[in-house]
C-alpha cells in the first residue's frame, strides 16, 4: 500500500513540475470534428482533410474495408469510402484513425495497458453513438462518438507522464496493478485539465470529469450515453476493466435514457464487433 501512495505521489508531483509532453489532438481530427458537429457538414471539407495526409488516408481506408463494415466491394478512395458510408461515418473513422497513434509506447508494460485502453475509447464511441441513435438524440450522434471517444482521456494522459518517468528512471518499477491505480485516482481530473487545455468545448471536458460520479446529472444526455456505453464495455471486458455480472438494464443510465433490454442487447452485439475495429 505504502508503495503505491508513494508511486502516486511522484506522478503528481512530475505532473506538477509540468514537464511533460502531453497527448495531441492531430489539427486534422479537430477540423473533422468540428465540421461534422455542424448542422451541415461540407463533404469537401471533411475529404480534403483526410486527402491531405496520406497515412491518414490510408488508415481510413483500411478501417472502412474491415469486417466490422460489412463491405463486400473493396473501398479504393476517400470519396468512394464517402458514398458507401456516408461522410459522418468517415469522418468518424478518421478522428479514430487520427488518434490511434497516440495510445502507443516503446515500454511493453505500457504499450499492452494502452492498447487495452485504445480498444476501449473506440467501444465507448461506437456505443455512445449507436446509444444517441437508439434514443433519437440525432443532434447527438458526432458529439457522442467524440466524447465516448476521449473520456478517459485522462488515462492516457497518466500513462503517458509515467512512460515520460520511465524514459528517464529506468528503475522505475512498473506493473500492470500500479498503472491501474494511479489511472484510476488521476484520469478524470486530469482527463478535464487536459480537455481544458486542448480547449475543448465545455460539455466535453464536464464528460472526462464526470463520468464516474456518484451522482449522475440525469438531465445531462450526453453524459448518460457515455456512461451507459463505458459500463457495457465494461461488462464485456473491453478495455482495463472486467465486470461481467453487471445488469445494464439495472443501472439508472439506461432507465434516465429509457433503453429496453432488448436494445442493450443489440448494443452488446456492436459491441463485440468494435473488437475489429480497434484491433
Ligand atoms: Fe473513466
Ligand atoms: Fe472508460
Amino acid at each position: 500500500m505504502q508503495k503505491s501512495l508513494s508511486f502516486l505521489d511522484v506522478i503528481k508531483q512530475y505532473i506538477e513540475a509540468g514537464d511533460i509532453i502531453l497527448p495531441v489532438l492531430s489539427s486534422a481530427a479537430l477540423r473533422i470534428q468540428q465540421e461534422l458537429v455542424k448542422k451541415e457538414p461540407e463533404m469537401e471539407v471533411v475529404e480534403n482533410l483526410i486527402a491531405k495526409d496520406q497515412s491518414l488516408s490510408s488508415q481510413v481506408l483500411q478501417m472502412a474495408n474491415s469486417a466490422f463494415y460489412h463491405g463486400l466491394v473493396e473501398i479504393k478512395t476517400v470519396r468512394a469510402a464517402v458514398v458507401r458510408m456516408g461522410m459522418r461515418e468517415v469522418g468518424r473513422i478518421t478522428l479514430l484513425a487520427a488518434t490511434k497513434n497516440q495510445f502507443r509506447s516503446k515500454n511493453k508494460v505500457l504499450n499492452i495497458v494502452m492498447h487495452r485502453l485504445w480498444q476501449h475509447s473506440v467501444g465507448c464511441a461506437l456505443g455512445a453513438e449507436w446509444l444517441s441513435k437508439r434514443c433519437k438524440f440525432e443532434e447527438l450522434e458526432s458529439h457522442a462518438f467524440f466524447a465516448g471517444l476521449f473520456h478517459d482521456l485522462g488515462k492516457l494522459f497518466v500513462l503517458m507522464v509515467i512512460d515520460q518517468m520511465k524514459e528517464k528512471n529506468k528503475d522505475l518499477p512498473l506493473t500492470q496493478a500500479l498503472l491501474m491505480e494511479a489511472m484510476t485516482v488521476l484520469h478524470t481530473e486530469q482527463g478535464y485539465n487536459l480537455m481544458k487545455q486542448w480547449n475543448m468545448p465545455e460539455e466535453y471536458c464536464v464528460i472526462s470529469r464526470d463520468h464516474h460520479n456518484r451522482d449522475i446529472d440525469s438531465k445531462n444526455d450526453l453524459l448518460l450515453l457515455v456512461r451507459l456505453s463505458n459500463m457495457a464495455c465494461h461488462k464485456l471486458s473491453i478495455g482495463l476493466k472486467k465486470e461481467p455480472s453487471l445488469v445494464l438494464s439495472a443501472s439508472e443510465e439506461a432507465q434516465y435514457l429509457n433503453i429496453s433490454e432488448i436494445d442493450l442487447a443489440e448494443l452488446e452485439i456492436l459491441l463485440e464487433d468494435t473488437a475489429i475495429l480497434a484491433g
